[in-house]
């Protein structure tokens, strides 16, 4: 249970898309459910839709139903009367005065503004609640993804709001953040001493982030072909999980400190010229095969169009600094993958010498792998004694699963985290706009180098492991991929 402080006017735009019903409701819901939102909150929606709020209310349930398996009639009936709507055509300025009729009412409250929208109405949205003096200063901006294709248009995109917004009201969403296996990174990496001396270039071999995906483009193909694996995923989702692994301990845990943090990973960055982009990375596309038991079609089959858009990519990426000078960070993400599967492996180096008169290959590395899905779990992989009475010390490896103790009822999803925060004003789990821009600075490289076509597009089976290329991308370094 938590506290019943957090009062807001949440305004919802988009809040009849799919995120909304799928995420955000049940996101808010569980908030009230639960006490960490004041009761007297309003969920105002924001639509387009020409229903009636009872329309509304009732979707709103049916669509909880859908996506939620502990709905509570009894609570509903409370809950449904935080629930608002107010009609509104974002094209239309003069809309707007419906939704400022209704803040008027509470001028003082935090006001959050959650552009669940297509980012093109950014821009448009933060000019008519300017124009109606609706933003104050207790308003927050919550902007989803995608911010921008390439560094250019997130400039620009980032610019439109920042016309109307200080930047320490604008809280961009980046959901892996809101998962708690990632927030656990921190704990794990600052809150316990003897990863201290090991966590650097001396002890650890190298780094690989996996983020799998068994599903296509979930009929989100004219989306998807404008962005593409390294837009997507990689230049958001996998480079805040390298961020986090990689950054120095910050000063505190607050926003800025964890932030300067991470841009200062980016920025090391090794930078990527014509050979290393040949070299280090390779782009692919899914084409027919079977997922979990079921044929499906190829990537271009699905909306028959021709495309040259990634499906999936990997690439090896070099820090230089101090902590992790020749340690490879090697990530790879796609769809139709074999299995969903989102890990990052911190392999650690082989001991220096070996008193025992086994085969020196049956001592694994020391192994940390930190997985975010399917199941959340953290497992140290260390080796210990076989037990028995055998001569020879025989030895196996081991797993030291460090998860909480602790059973939680029911385990927040991201979105619950994160909706809090921005309403309790704690920008630590988001993005700052200089992060995105270095993220995208090293994006935009890569993205150059394929257009030139420097590593041709391959091509993979759905429901396989990738590309052969991804293999070998680590293969070469006499490394491989974790497959247990
Ligand atoms: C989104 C991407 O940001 O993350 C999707 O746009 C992807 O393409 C999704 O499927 C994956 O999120 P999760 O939490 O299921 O790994």
């Amino acid at each position: 249970m938590g506290t019943k402080f957090n009062l807001c006017d949440f305004i919802l735009f988009g809040g009849h898309g799919d995120l909304a019903f799928r995420k955000l409701m049940p996101a808010l819901y569980h908030l009230c459910k639960d006490d960490y939102i004041s009761e007297d909150t309003r969920i105002i929606t924001v639509s387009r839709r020409n229903i009636t709020i009872e329309e509304h209310i009732e979707l709103v349930k049916s669509k909880l139903l859908e996506y939620i398996d502990d709905f509570d009639e009894e609570f509903f009936s409370k809950f449904k009367n935080q629930i608002y709507l107010v009609n509104i055509d974002l094209n239309q300025n003069q809309t707007f005065e419906n939704l400022k009729n209704i803040l008027d009412e509470y001028p003082n409250r935090h006001r959050i503004n959650y552009l669940s929208t297509s980012p093109d109405f950014f821009g448009q949205i933060c000019q008519s609640l300017s124009y109606w003096k609706i933003i104050t200063d207790n308003s927050r901006v919550v902007l989803e993804k995608p911010l921008g294709r390439d560094l250019k248009s997130s400039q620009e995109l980032n610019k439109k709001v920042l016309n109307y917004f200080k930047e320490n009201q604008i809280y961009r969403i980046d959901h892996y953040l809101g998962k708690d296996t990632v927030q656990n990174i921190l704990a794990l990496r600052f809150s316990n001493i003897f990863f201290l001396p090991l966590w650097n270039a001396n002890h650890i071999d190298h780094i690989q982030i996996t983020v799998a995906e068994s599903v296509g483009v979930e009929g989100r193909w004219d989306y998807y072909d404008e962005y593409g694996a390294l837009r997507d995923m990689i230049q958001n989702h996998l480079m805040q999980l390298l961020c986090l692994i990689a950054m120095e301990p910050p000063c505190s845990i607050d926003a800025n400190s964890i932030r300067d943090e991470k841009v200062k990973v980016l920025r090391s960055f090794r930078k990527m010229k014509d050979e290393d982009i040949k070299e280090k990375t390779v782009r692919a596309q899914y084409k027919a095969g079977s997922s979990e038991g079921e044929s499906v079609p190829g990537y271009i089959e699905e909306d028959s169009k021709q495309s040259d858009t990634e499906t999936f990519a990997a690439i090896r990426i070099d820090i230089d600094n101090w902590r992790w000078n020749n340690v490879p960070f090697y990530i790879r993400s796609g769809k139709r993958m074999q299995k969903r599967n989102s890990e990052i492996v911190i392999q650690f180096k082989s001991i220096p010498h070996s008193i025992f008169s086994v085969d020196e290959s049956i001592i694994s590395a020391n192994r940390l792998v930190i997985t975010l899905q399917p199941n959340e779990s953290i497992e140290l992989k260390l080796m210990n004694k076989i037990p028995g009475l055998s001569e020879s010390m025989e030895l196996q490896q081991v797993d030291l699963e460090l998860n909480s103790p602790l059973k939680v009822q029911r385990k927040p999803d991201a979105y619950e985290r994160l909706i809090l925060d921005v309403i309790r004003a704690n920008a630590t789990l988001f993005m700052r706009l200089d992060e995105v821009e270095e993220a995208w600075k090293w994006a935009d490289t890569i993205l150059e180098g394929w257009q030139k076509n420097l590593t041709p597009m391959k091509k993979y089976t759905a429901g396989s492991d990738g590309p052969s290329a991804a293999i070998q991308i680590i293969a070469k370094d006499g490394r491989s991929w974790n497959d247990e």
